[in-house]
């Protein structure tokens, strides 16, 4: 089947097409079109994601980037030069993007004039996200629905960043076999607005057993890199500053706590890594270039540290056959070898780590959630479109 992925909880205006085949044991994809806009550069002179801005910004690009997925998915088709919806279609789909007036037009000017795909389903992001963000994207799959009478799949973001590891690096053809992905699994999201453990006892069965208690781990790299005067969002900043100190001094030269690494349960707190970074700033008479490095290397240490410790004690309480890693923060090459490192120590599990461009928010792992989900349902999708954005959605 054919889904078309929309993605806008955030600062990622993202829209893909992506081809599923198989079962939920053994999952085929092969992403056709994958569209994406990042509106870090608008948001950069705020140090933070702006909702307002972000909603005007997915309303105005995600018209061009639909286009634009289907194009590269040769599912667009020839474009007439000009013609009309119906007078009550118009009226439809107006009323569906009430609050989105620009998004409307640019969907009236090119939706009548596009021969209807072959796309069997839509899935949209429905929550968790700002919910000024997440609502342009759940009414334009509203509105894709009503124009072309697909089903719309509503989606969790979350699962979006765990099912990311399910499409294997340069996959190109649509062969359905086995998952790799055994359960129980361990996955530890982490990005900008999360830091959660999950136990999976299979695809959409899932439990948090851990998550911050203040801070995201991405949230205290992007403040911590401010404190540096480094640019938004900070963790890849960090983190290259990290590896210069590395590769200069074998061993870090700072020394700042590691939060909660031995409290008895699977939570998280960074907040107080990040006040520590705050307090040895102020002791300082002035801060040059190699201390940058050196603090951001033993910030990184320590967030990695902790992360490390509460998955390999997730892992071996639930005895994962699986860990899987998802968010923005799993870019992060320290991550990266942190990981690598510890499943070795599970000789009879595997890692799973999505590829860096799925890594951070899409709409191919939207997708991928969509047809997961389509699966469990089994039966046939539900045509209702009376879903909205949840803000707060949780895994469950
Ligand atoms: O998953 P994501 O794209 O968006 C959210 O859902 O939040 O994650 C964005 C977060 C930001 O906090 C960013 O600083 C962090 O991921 N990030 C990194 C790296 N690349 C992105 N953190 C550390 N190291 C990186 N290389
Ligand atoms: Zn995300």
């Amino acid at each position: 089947m054919k889904i078309l992925g929309i993605e806008t909880s955030c600062d990622e205006t993202a829209v893909a097409v992506v081809e599923a085949a198989g079962g939920a044991a053994n999952p085929a994809f092969k992403v056709l079109g994958n569209a994406l806009y990042s509106q870090v550069k608008i948001h950069e002179k705020y140090g933070g994601v702006f909702p307002m801005l972000a909603k005007r910004e997915h309303a105005r690009n995600l018209v061009p980037l639909f286009e634009k997925a289907l194009k590269d998915a040769k599912m667009l088709g020839r474009i007439a030069k000009s013609k009309r919806a119906d007078a009550e279609t118009e009226k439809k789909i107006r009323t569906i993007l009430e609050r989105e007036p620009e998004l409307a037009e640019h969907f009236l000017a090119l939706m009548p004039r596009i021969p209807k795909p072959k796309l069997d389903a839509i899935a949209v992001t429905v929550g968790p996200g700002l919910d000024p963000a997440l609502w342009v994207g759940v009414n334009f799959a509203k509105a894709l629905s009503a124009f072309w009478n697909i089903p719309v799949i509503p989606t969790n973001h979350m699962e979006g960043h765990i099912v990311s590891v399910l499409l294997p690096p340069k996959s190109s053809k649509l062969k359905a076999k086995n998952s790799p992905v055994k359960f129980p699994a361990v996955a530890l999201l982490i990005s900008g607005g999360h830091t959660e453990l999950v136990l999976a006892k299979g695809w959409s069965n899932y439990k948090i057993i851990g998550e911050t208690r203040d801070d995201a781990v991405g949230e205290a790299f992007d403040k911590v890199a401010r404190m540096l005067d480094l640019p938004y969002p900070g963790g890849p900043h960090i983190s290259k500053l990290a590896a210069e100190d590395r590769a200069r001094h074998p061993k870090s030269a700072w020394q700042l706590p590691r939060p909660m690494l031995t409290s008895d349960d699977f939570d998280f707190s960074f907040s107080g890594l990040k006040t520590a970074v705050l307090y040895t700033l102020r002791k300082l008479p002035q801060i040059d270039l190699a201390m940058k490095r050196g603090i951001a290397r033993e910030f990184e240490d320590a967030a990695v540290e902790v992360l490390v410790a509460k998955t390999r004690k997730a892992a071996k309480k639930y005895g994962a056959k699986s860990i899987i890693l998802g968010g923005g923060v799993t870019a992060n090459s320290r991550v990266r070898t942190a990981f690598a490192e510890l499943i070795e120590e599970f000789p009879k599990s595997q890692l799973f780590i999505p590829t860096l461009d799925l890594s951070t928010d899409n709409a191919v792992m939207i997708a991928i959630a969509g047809f997961v989900e389509a699966r469990r349902r089994g039966k046939k999708l539900s045509r209702s479109t009376s879903f909205r954005a949840q803000g707060n959605l949780k895994l469950s």
